[in-house]
């Protein structure tokens, strides 16, 4: 399941690893709803996963963007880019009329984290975890 947490996603700081878990839990919870009958409504379930997930990514974002201005990093804005990316796909998938097109939009939710978790986690954030060692 593209949701499980496998210790190669590690990055090796504990608050880092802690927010990139909460990800991937949102993730895995979208993945449930994937599953479930068509004929059960999701409606108000998709709304709450992606609402958390733009809350928390948001909350994410800011977290390593503030680390990596502090420590001076040379990839910042490359790296902020991609987050700003992030937050305007879900939000645009918020805006979209989810109630009829509920499928689609999970498929769509699953697919663009799973995407994410191997790209941007295992090798933009990689990226900064030089910065670890400057505690
Ligand atoms: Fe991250
Ligand atoms: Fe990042």
């Amino acid at each position: 399941m593209a949701f499980e947490w496998k210790e190669r996603y590690k990055l090796g700081n504990e608050e880092v690893d802690k927010q990139h878990r909460k990800l991937f839990e949102i993730g895995a919870r979208a993945y449930e709803l994937t599953r479930l009958d068509n004929a059960y409504d999701r409606y108000d379930d998709i709304m709450e996963v992606l609402r958390e997930l733009l809350d928390y990514a948001q909350y994410h974002f800011r977290y390593e963007e503030s680390f990596m201005e502090k420590h001076n990093f040379e990839h910042l804005t490359h790296h902020a880019s991609e987050h700003n990316y992030f937050v305007a796909k879900v939000k645009s998938l918020l805006t979209r009329d989810i109630d009829d097109e509920q499928e689609q939009t999970l498929l769509e939710i699953t697919d663009f984290l799973s995407e994410w978790v191997s790209t941007h986690i295992m090798f933009e954030d990689r990226k900064y975890t030089v910065l670890f060692q400057k505690f």
